[in-house]
This record gives C-alpha cells, structure tokens and sequence, in this order.
C-alpha cells in the first residue's frame, strides 16, 4: 500500500541538491584535519537517510559511529526528552567530530550528545542537520550546518518518523493532524 501521509514541504530533488551543497562545505570546512582522523557520528534511527546521502558528498578519509537516542516514544509529536538507547563510542580523544542529525528541535538531543562527546576531549567538534525548526530552543545548543529551516511542525520522511512509520518517503512532509492515528 502506498504511503501518502502528509503535505510535501520539501522536495527530494531540492533535498538532494541541497545535501550535496551542505556536503562540499564539511568537507573544505575539515579540510586541514590529518588523515584517518575525522569521526562522523550518526545518531539513530533519524539521521540514518539523511547521513547516507551526505556521506555520498564526502570523499574524504573518515571513520563512521552511531548512536541512538529516542525522544519521540510512540505516537508523541512533542519531545519526551532525550533518552539514550546505545551510548556514544568511547574513542573520540583527539578526532575531529562530525555529529549528524535528522532535525534540531528543542536541542535536547544535540545538547546531550555533545556534551558527551565534548567530555571526550576530541580535537574539534561540528554539528550538521538536515533541518532546523525555527523556534526557541529549551537548551542552548546550534548546529554549525543546517540543509533546512522550516516551521515549527511536524514533519516526516527522509529518515524522520512518526510512531516508527514513514522515514522511508524521499520528500519531507508535514504531518497533518488527520493523519496522526487516534
Ligand atoms: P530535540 O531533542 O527536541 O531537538 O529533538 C531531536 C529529535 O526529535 C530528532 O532527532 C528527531 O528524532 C525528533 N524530532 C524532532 N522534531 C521532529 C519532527 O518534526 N518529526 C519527527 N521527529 C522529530
Ligand atoms: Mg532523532
């Protein structure tokens, strides 16, 4: 049965486009770091499309790690707070990190994963997202790359979910209130 939730927002072709563009700048950005040195940390399940397609637009010597944070049990739109599921990998001393999520909302998730990583001591520390919602943060944190600002809704598609369902559509949609299930 085909998935057809929500209004499109963003297109895959301009996701795509745009992701290639955020891409090139990482990578001249982490130009200087030594070989074998650059350490992407994904946090799961959201950023999983979103990494796939940037690491595409990075081809440069890099290790890659994950984590994986929930913050949106079931079917809540609104943040739980963070929770960590698989913790951060413990060998980031002196690495120059990229920290890769889906979309930067109340930063409570990128607060928390980079606090943990900062405490590592690694040599430099970036955050890329795909989307950024334009709204107050509840804790200061700002990513160094945004592919995306959008409006403080609830979106779906290229990675992101709602209750488990639709990280899979290529665009970016909003969820409309008659498709969040009862
Ligand atoms: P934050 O901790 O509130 O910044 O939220 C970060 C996490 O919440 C993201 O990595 C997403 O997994 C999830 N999230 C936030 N906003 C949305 C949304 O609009 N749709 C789906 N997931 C979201
Ligand atoms: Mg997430």
């Amino acid at each position: 049965m085909a998935d057809s939730t929500g209004r499109i927002l963003i297109r895959r072709e301009e996701i795509a486009r745009r992701v290639r563009e955020v891409g090139e700048q990482v990578t001249r950005d982490l130009g200087g770091a030594p070989e074998g040195d650059v350490v992407l940390l994904t946090i799961l399940t959201g950023a999983l499309v979103f990494t796939a397609d940037l690491i595409r637009a990075m081809p440069i010597r890099m290790s890659i790690a994950t984590l994986a944070i929930s913050s949106y049990p079931g079917r809540a739109t609104t943040s739980r707070g963070p929770s960590i599921e698989a913790d951060v990998p413990g060998r980031l001393e002196g690495k120059h990190v990229l920290i890769v999520d889906d979309i930067l909302d109340t930063g409570r998730t990128l607060a928390l994963v980079r606090d943990r990583v900062l405490a590592q001591r690694p040599a430099s520390l970036r955050i890329v997202v795909l989307l950024r919602k334009m709204r107050e943060r509840d804790v200061p944190v700002e990513a160094d790359y945004a592919c995306f600002e959008i409006p403080d809704e609830f979106v779906v598609g290229c990675g992101l979910d709602y209750d488990g369902l639709h990280r899979n559509l290529p665009d970016i949609r909003v969820l409309e209130p008659e498709d969040r299930a009862s």
